[in-house]
């Protein structure tokens, strides 16, 4: 397995499997790798197969950070993760620096930005303004870099995945997108990074999100009509909440495709929601 950080080298390295007839597979990550980056890495190599080549990039992009938001709390940790790409079966680790990746100069700032504005105002975009501003530069460079044939993103990530779908069709991106299902730990807590943040008597009151969706999902397999979205709202709000530490910043019912919010909640309709616990924020989503 190679580790790269030359922008120019994986560039290079990609055109060189592109003329060998190959089929690029390629997961973008933030790195702290779990079980759920891994399960992505085997879903591109199933994509490509055995003479296609898998590329995982590691890279904690700052622009995606706002700024009361602790870039430098975001854990880290390349040793382990190259280990776990190596067990997994990746050819290539691709690591860029900050200075390779939004170079600037006493006389020249980086001042090129890709936006998405309809998909991004909600949700994630609300209580994060700038978030997917920085999402889909940070994609669009990395896909320029690594030329994949296909990109695999993780479902855990609903909107970040409808966003990126968005911007390879409307840019015209020569590649597909591949979205996977949501690793969970065994008490159902989606698998994040950010887990590692959840001590002591936190990480049991982070199941208050797959609580609530177990709960959404129960409600409206059993009701004989559509539910009024305030009056769920309020009511997972309410359940989330009776744990002390925990604070819902959202709680989203939408289309699935387009994150149009709906009013009336039924079988098919989309949950996403974001929850504080203590002062980590966790998100999560599912099909109802
Ligand atoms: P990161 O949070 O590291 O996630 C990398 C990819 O792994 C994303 O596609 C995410 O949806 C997926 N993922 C995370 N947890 C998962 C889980 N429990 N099950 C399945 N997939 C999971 O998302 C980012 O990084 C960044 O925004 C990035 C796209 C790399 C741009 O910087």
């Amino acid at each position: 397995m190679r580790n790269i950080s030359s922008i120019a080298t994986m560039q290079n390295l990609a055109l060189q499997w592109k003329r060998e007839g190959r089929r690029i597979g390629f997961v973008p990550t933030m790195g702290y790798l779990h079980e759920g980056h891994i399960s992505l890495v085997h879903r591109a190599r199933k994509l490509v197969g055995k003479r296609g080549r898998v590329a995982v990039s590691i890279y904690v992009n700052p622009t995606q950070f706002g700024p009361k938001e602790d870039l430098s709390k975001y854990p880290r940790d390349l040793r382990r993760d190259l280990q776990l790409c190596r067990a997994a079966g990746v050819d290539t680790v691709f690591a860029p620096t900050d200075a390779g990746m939004y170079p600037h100069t006493e006389t020249a700032a980086y001042s090129t930005w890709v936006i998405e504005e309809q998909l991004s105002r909600e949700m994630e975009g609300r209580s994060r303004p700038t978030h997917f501003r920085g999402v889909t530069t940070v994609v669009a460079k990395l896909f320029n870099i690594v030329l994949p044939d296909v990109a695999v993103f993780g479902a855990k990530d609903w909107q970040q995945a409808a966003i990126i779908q968005r911007m390879v069709h409307d840019l015209n991106f020569p590649l597909t997108i591949d979205v996977a299902p949501t690793h969970r730990e065994s008490d159902g807590l989606a698998m994040s990074s950010r887990n590692k943040n959840l001590v002591g008597n936190l990480r049991p009151q982070a199941i208050a999100l797959w609580d609530a969706i177990q709960t959404a999902q129960q409600r409206v397999s059993t009701a004989k009509q559509p539910l009024s979205a305030a009056t769920l709202r309020k009511q997972l709000q309410r359940l989330i909440e009776q744990r002390p530490d925990a604070r819902v910043d959202y709680i989203e019912f939408f289309e699935p495709s387009t994150l149009r919010a709906v009013t009336k909640v039924s079988r098919g309709a989309h949950l996403a929601l974001a929850v504080f616990v203590g002062t980590t924020r966790l998100i999560d989503n599912a099909r109802l």
